[in-house]
């Protein structure tokens, strides 16, 4: 099995205050991982670590098996932050030419489409369901319609392995379905590995293979198959599981 991500005792604190202690965590190629955990508890943290936007203070973070100070294959990695929604609407740009930006390394000198790069933008733009929207102005269209914009963005470098930051905040259950959907097919059917930020633990449970969640500093690993929500507590539920059965993986007390 390939290992996207390899995080061994890492920590990180911002200006001295702890955030992530002692993490350890491996995410491979098949893997569809949801990190879950209250607000504060450092899962955007992480995932800038993985992006390589933060450094960690100590530890070892490979990423495609590469050491994340010495990896430069960034390409191959896409990122949707928590902060997209806070885009400016107003950007006079096409859906098209949004999209196509970030192809805009490929592009060569003169920097624009050529058919090869034309047929990859259209074929995103099919995957998502905005094929007829792509010669409107993205201020234009409705909240979910520019959250698949972004996701379309995010794919059209054809990356390995997808981090996305709350994708589906501010967006109707019908488009949540779809973009599930969505998901799902690019880790099944296409093979991309996906790490997704979620406070929806319902919906994700059902569909991520692994559950990371996000507890006093630390990171608990589960299979989704062994996961159980607490339908009283929520995410304080998932952690009260969440230590002793890391505990039982490890040895230790069995019971919860
Ligand atoms: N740029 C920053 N400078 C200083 N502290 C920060 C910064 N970003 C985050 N923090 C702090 O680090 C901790 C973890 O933040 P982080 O954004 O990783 O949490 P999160 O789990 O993603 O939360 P949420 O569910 O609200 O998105 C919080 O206490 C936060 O206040
Ligand atoms: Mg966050």
């Amino acid at each position: 099995m390939t290992k996207m991500v390899r995080v061994r005792n890492l920590s990180f604190s911002y200006d001295g205050h702890p955030v992530l202690k002692n993490v350890n965590l491996d995410i491979e190629k098949e893997d569809f991982v949801a990190f879950v955990g209250p607000n504060g508890s450092g899962k955007s943290t992480l995932m800038k670590l993985m992006i390589g936007e933060l450094v960690p203070d100590s530890g070892e973070l490979r990423i495609l098996g590469t050491e994340i100070s010495e990896f430069r294959e960034w390409s191959r990695i896409a990122y949707m932050s928590q902060q997209v929604r806070s885009f400016n609407y107003s950007f006079p740009a096409t859906v098209k030419e949004i999209i196509a930006a970030n192809l805009y390394q490929e592009m060569g000198f003169f920097k624009v489409l050529n058919k090869k790069l034309e047929e990859k933008v259209e074929s995103i733009l099919e995957l998502v369901g905005l094929e007829d929207y792509k010669n409107k102005q993205i201020g234009s269209l409705s909240g979910g319609q520019q959250q698949r914009v972004f996701i379309a963005r995010t794919l059209v470098n054809d990356p390995e392995l997808i981090f996305l930051d709350e994708p589906m905040v501010g967006i109707d259950a019908a488009f949540q379905d779809d973009f599930i959907d969505l998901i799902n097919r690019l880790n099944k059917d296409l093979g991309k590995c996906i790490v997704m930020v979620s406070h929806d633990i319902h919906v994700i449970s059902k569909q991520a293979n692994k559950i990371a969640c996000f507890s006093n500093q630390n990171v608990f690993l589960h299979d989704s198959a062994d996961f159980e929500i607490d339908e009283i507590y929520g995410e304080i539920g998932c952690q009260k599981r969440i230590i002793p059965e890391h505990q039982h993986i490890n040895g230790g007390d069995t019971d919860a």
